[in-house]
């Protein structure tokens, strides 16, 4: 078997597929444009004990583990994320941003193993890059410069008990702040936000407790998760749902799973995604 290759085990019957495209060939912007309404979907990569992250080595904070963390994995992370309208992220993620903790998150064109990717959202009439929604309550950030000199659109997305004087701030360099929520941000308000201004395919790329609001609203339609063959136990760490019980839980099915027997070195992951 090729390295380039992994096996799909559902649906069935089971078949070897080509690695590079898998995410793509799963055609995320059509749904938002048939159902009229915002598409939205999500990835982790975990550990078989469900860690997506683990505090960081070098200072305060938590980081996706790097003994789960992989090439292949990433190659579809990014294949999600070109497909997107916009990328949900979090005040956490500017925050590290400013302090040079993190980076792109769509790394089409600065990283050639991601070329192709540039092109098919050229060849789809796409700005070279989705636009950024930025979920917080805190609003303690810069807008980096970098994402309005793309020609992005940032947008805030907050609630109405937030600080305004920053809000102004953020309006100032950014132009877009939205209230979806009166003391939290809502999943709901925000989606809802979010499609009133023409986003259909919208990928959130942000951690547990982002998550949970958009499950516990019902409006997330799809989870991708990459769970690499190992364990890491330890504490703290991050799941990929934090927060309240879900209530009531939420259901996905099986859309489709994919044993890919070489990463990290023959040790395996599987790819799962699950859909509403
Ligand atoms: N393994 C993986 O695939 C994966 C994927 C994503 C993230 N991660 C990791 O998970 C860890 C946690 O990620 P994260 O901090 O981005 O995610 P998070 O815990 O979901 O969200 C963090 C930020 O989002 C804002 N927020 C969340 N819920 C809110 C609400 N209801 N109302 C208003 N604001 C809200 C807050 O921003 P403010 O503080 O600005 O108010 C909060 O600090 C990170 O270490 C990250 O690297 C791993």
């Amino acid at each position: 078997m090729s390295i380039d290759t992994i096996w799909q085990l559902y649906p069935m019957p089971a078949q070897e597929v080509g690695l590079k495209g898998l995410y793509l060939r799963h055609d995320l912007r059509q749904y938002g444009e048939r159902l009229g309404r915002p598409f939205v979907y999500t990835n982790y990569v975990t550990s078989i004990d469900g860690r997506i992250a683990v505090p960081r080595s070098d200072g305060p904070g938590m980081v996706v583990p790097k003994d789960i963390a992989n090439d292949r994995d990433w190659r579809l992370f990014q294949e999600l994320a070109a497909q997107a309208d916009i990328i949900i992220s979090s005040g956490r993620y500017l925050r590290d941003y400013a302090e040079g903790k993190t980076q792109e998150i769509l790394r089409i064109y600065d990283d050639p193993r991601f070329e192709d990717l540039g092109r098919w959202r050229a060849g789809r009439g796409l700005p070279p890059y989705p636009d950024l929604a930025v979920i917080s309550g805190g609003l303690d950030f810069p807008i980096p410069s970098f994402l309005t000199q793309s020609g992005r659109k940032v947008i805030v997305i907050t609630h109405a008990a937030a600080d305004h004087a920053r809000r102004r701030i953020l309006e100032g360099e950014a132009g877009h702040v939205i209230t979806a929520g009166e003391s939290a941000v809502s999943g709901r308000q925000a989606i809802d936000a979010l499609g009133a201004l023409g986003y259909r395919t919208i990928y959130m790329a942000t951690g547990p407790h982002v998550h949970h609001l958009l499950l516990a609203d019902g409006v997330l339609d799809r989870l991708y998760t990459t769970t690499v063959h190992r364990l890491l136990g330890g504490q703290p760490f991050s799941s990929l749902v934090e927060g309240d019980l879900l209530e009531p839980p939420a259901d996905l099915r099986l859309n489709s799973l994919y044993f890919d027997p070489h990463a990290l070195g023959g040790l395996g992951q599987h790819f799962t995604c699950y859909a509403r």
